[in-house]
């Protein structure tokens, strides 16, 4: 069956998998990247599928809802899959306003605009794939903070987690995720939800923890780690969300959640241990050369504790498992950024960026 697909947000991390994913995987598809490159959207992240004849790049702001009218009429889209967002706790303490916007308002756009193209013609074979967090189910306790990774506990976040936001961040996925399935329920469009863990790979923008540090180490820079190091978060490679991603827009049920995760906790310090030791055997130092650059800063306000995800019904019920274990994933992921520096170094110096204007102002 040919589709029509728009993937929002398809130039930043986890969208350029997943757009790479499907343009390679399914040549009969049509492929529309619509995204507004933020300081975190790189077309460069696509440079080696931006000429296949299934692709097409749209430059435009999910909360434009004339130009996201437009574009479904004109591509006959039929399956959307909505990853684009402000994605940084750290810039969500700092302008929540922003996270709103984007985050709230461009997600409720995005549904009224394939609620109006779709609802006339019926809603059979259409898809709205919302993609989520589990940071909206708020955090953990760490129950055994003596081991040195997981599992800490045997409390997990389940679909049946109360949502418990702590950060604007994942206040605002939480509140987009309620008007996902506010659609679903009201107008009963066929929308799903996957809420995935701490995501790590290749093209990850060098704001977020592991790419961020790797680029220090390289240059020798100190590592802010918050507080005392010891929240805990669960990670995934990209590359496995992306499996996820393809196998819950083809067969998971509508009006449905799924959890992603890895079952691969590790607390923050024990990890940055971890990628000192892997970056420094592949730059020839001698390992753990430089665990010197550790550096314990204020904690990040609102920090939450731990995230911990229960994978088991997309496990049991669409048979997806994570493929790799996190020293292969960590050491494959350190290597890419080593062999990219070009890439690191442009999107650190804000050569690629190309501003955009929203109503709260220049990015
Ligand atoms: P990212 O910040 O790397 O990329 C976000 C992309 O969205 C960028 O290309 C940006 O240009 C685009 N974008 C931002 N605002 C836009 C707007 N108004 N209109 C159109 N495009 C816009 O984010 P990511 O880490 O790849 O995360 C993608 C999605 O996955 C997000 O919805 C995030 O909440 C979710 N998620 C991320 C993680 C993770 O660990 N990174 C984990 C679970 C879920
Ligand atoms: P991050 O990559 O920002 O992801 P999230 O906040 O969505 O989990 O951070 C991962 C963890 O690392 C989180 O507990 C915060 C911590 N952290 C630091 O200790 N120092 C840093 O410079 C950054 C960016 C994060």
């Amino acid at each position: 069956m040919s589709r029509n697909i728009v993937i929002t947000g398809g130039a930043g991390f986890i969208g350029s998998h997943v757009v790479r994913l499907f343009v390679e995987k399914y040549p009969e598809y049509r492929i529309i990247n619509l995204d507004a490159l933020t300081y975190a959207g790189n077309l460069a992240n696509l440079s080696d599928v931006e000429d296949k004849p299934n692709y097409r790049f749209v430059k435009a702001d999910i909360c434009d809802l004339e130009a996201v009218r437009s574009l479904l009429r004109e591509e006959r889209v039929d399956g959307i899959i909505h990853l684009a967002a402000e994605s940084h706790v750290d810039r969500s303490i700092r302008d929540p306003f922003l996270f709103a916007r984007t985050n709230v308002l461009g997600t409720l756009t995005l549904l009224q605009a394939a609620r109006e193209y779709w609802e006339p013609e019926g809603w059979e074979g259409k898809r709205f794939y919302h993609i989520s967090t589990d940071e909206v189910y708020g955090a953990l306790a760490l129950t055994h903070p003596e081991r040195p990774s997981g599992p800490y506990g045997d409390v997990f976040f389940t679909e049946e987690t109360r949502y418990s936001p702590h950060s604007p961040y994942s206040a605002a996925k939480a509140s987009s995720d309620h008007f996902v399935r506010a659609f679903h329920d009201t107008y009963g469009m066929p929308t799903v939800i996957s809420n995935c863990s701490n995501n790590y790979g290749p093209y990850q923008f060098p704001e977020k923890l592991i790419p961020l540090f790797i680029h220090n180490i390289r240059d020798r820079r100190p590592l802010p780690v918050y507080g005392k190091g010891e929240n805990v978060r669960d990670w995934l490679y990209v590359e496995d969300h992306a499996r996820a991603i393809d196998l819950i827009f083809h067969e998971g049920k509508a009006g449905e959640t799924y959890n992603i995760g890895g079952h691969n906790e590790w607390k923050n310090i024990d990890l940055v241990k971890q990628l000192i030791r892997t970056t420094d055997v592949l730059l020839g130092r001698p390992e753990g050369a430089d665990m010197d650059l550790i550096t314990y800063v204020e904690d990040r306000k609102g920090h939450d504790l731990r995230y911990a995800i229960d994978a088991s019904k997309i496990e049991r019920e669409l048979g997806w498992r994570p493929s790799l274990q996190f020293e292969e994933g960590l050491e494959r992921t350190v290597r890419w950024y080593l062999e990219h520096q070009d890439w690191l170094d442009d999107v650190t110096s804000g050569a690629y960026v190309k501003y955009y204007e929203n109503a709260y102002g220049k990015y």
